[in-house]
């Protein structure tokens, strides 16, 4: 059977209406990423200069990075607003066609998982991004003609958690191309205490730290976990959120100092128990832990163990690396006990 993850660790759920009241509105607010920001900051400042609209972005990197976050943080910026639309809401030409034509002067457009549009709408973007121009079908048959639209100018945010399907004539059209990167420890911890604040909990900085070493480099993880420890400081303490109550919280819900969790520990036991370490394929990892495909671990455990160093994708398939026996308590190529 399938794990159920804990759905506070997994990132790529939708954001819930508390985390929209987190997010930062302007870059000044937004924590991290520097190299990405001082890029964004430049290009802001030469746009508003030439009172142009900013140039098409492409954001990618794993779920929960603050792809969205960022995207809104642009629009503000440059005072405008901006539209947000998931790709596979697009079903027909028509849908895109609406949206494009009814966006007000230097409006963003924000387009999550852009890899998911269906071809013949990302073919329409094309024109519309290059030169604002739209080409729409009217009529049937013969007598069909093509009408040719003039956009207002407009920037295009898209995002995508798989930079490896997004289409060469897609990625062409994009004047920044940005990849967001995993928090640093650091940065987590300034980020858990800002949502504290925001949320009027009170935290001691230890619990911030203790919050952040368990948030997977991820600060839509960050905010859930400090939801999960207000409760329990609440209910088990009053209401301060120190290192103890968040270890104690934390373990409650079996989120291990790493940040790791069931299904995440299963794998690595597999992975270097089963399979001695491997290489093994993703498919026989995934019937080994009874996952019905190996997707799920693809797309939610394998990106933070390998982040952290503790498993090796190669040509040959999977393999643990030392600090995933360290981490398990056992020495490499050991068969151990789980699995014997
Ligand atoms: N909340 C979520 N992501 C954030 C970030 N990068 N900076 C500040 N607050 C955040």
């Amino acid at each position: 059977m399938d794990h159920l993850r804990n759905p506070d660790l997994d990132p790529s759920l939708p954001e819930e209406p508390f985390e929209f009241s987190l997010r930062p509105q302007r870059l000044q607010e937004y924590i991290g990423q520097e190299k990405v920001k001082a890029r964004l900051e430049i290009a802001l400042q030469a746009a508003k200069g030439r009172k142009e609209v900013l140039d098409h972005v492409l954001l990618y990197g794993p779920p929960g990075l603050g792809k969205t976050t960022l995207a809104h943080v642009l629009a503000n910026e440059m005072g405008a607003p901006c539209k947000v639309i998931q790709a596979p809401a697009l079903e027909k030409k028509g849908d895109l066609a609406a949206i494009l034509t009814n966006l007000d002067d230097g409006e963003f457009l924000f387009i999550d998982e852009i890899h998911r549009l269906a071809a013949p709408i990302e073919e329409m973007l094309y024109s519309a991004m290059e030169d604002r121009k739209l080409d729409i079908l009217i009529g049937q048959g013969p007598s069909a003609q093509t009408l040719k639209v003039d956009l207002r100018p407009f920037t295009l945010v898209g995002a995508t958690t798989r930079a490896g399907l997004i289409s060469k004539p897609l990625h062409d059209r994009f004047g920044m191309v940005h990849r967001l990167d995993y928090y640093t420890r650091a940065e987590l911890t300034i980020i858990a205490a800002r949502s504290s604040q925001l949320l009027g909990v009170h935290m001691a900085p230890e619990g911030a730290e203790a919050i952040a070493r368990r948030s997977r480099g991820t600060p839509r993880i960050v905010n859930r976990l400090l939801r999960r420890c207000r409760d329990y400081a609440e209910v088990k303490g009053d209401g301060v959120i120190t290192a103890s109550i968040a270890d104690d919280c934390l373990a409650l819900h079996e989120v291990d100092h790493l940040g790791l969790e069931g299904l995440d520990r299963a794998y690595l036991e597999a992975l270097c128990v089963k399979f001695r370490g491997g290489p093994v394929g993703v498919r026989t990892l995934a019937a080994a832990l009874g996952e019905s495909d190996g997707g799920a671990l693809e797309d939610l455990v394998e990106p933070y163990l390998m982040q952290i160093g503790f498993l090796d994708r190669t040509q040959q398939g999977r393999k643990a690396t030392a600090e995933a026996y360290n981490y398990l308590g056992l020495t490499a190529g050991s068969q151990g006990p789980l699995f014997s």
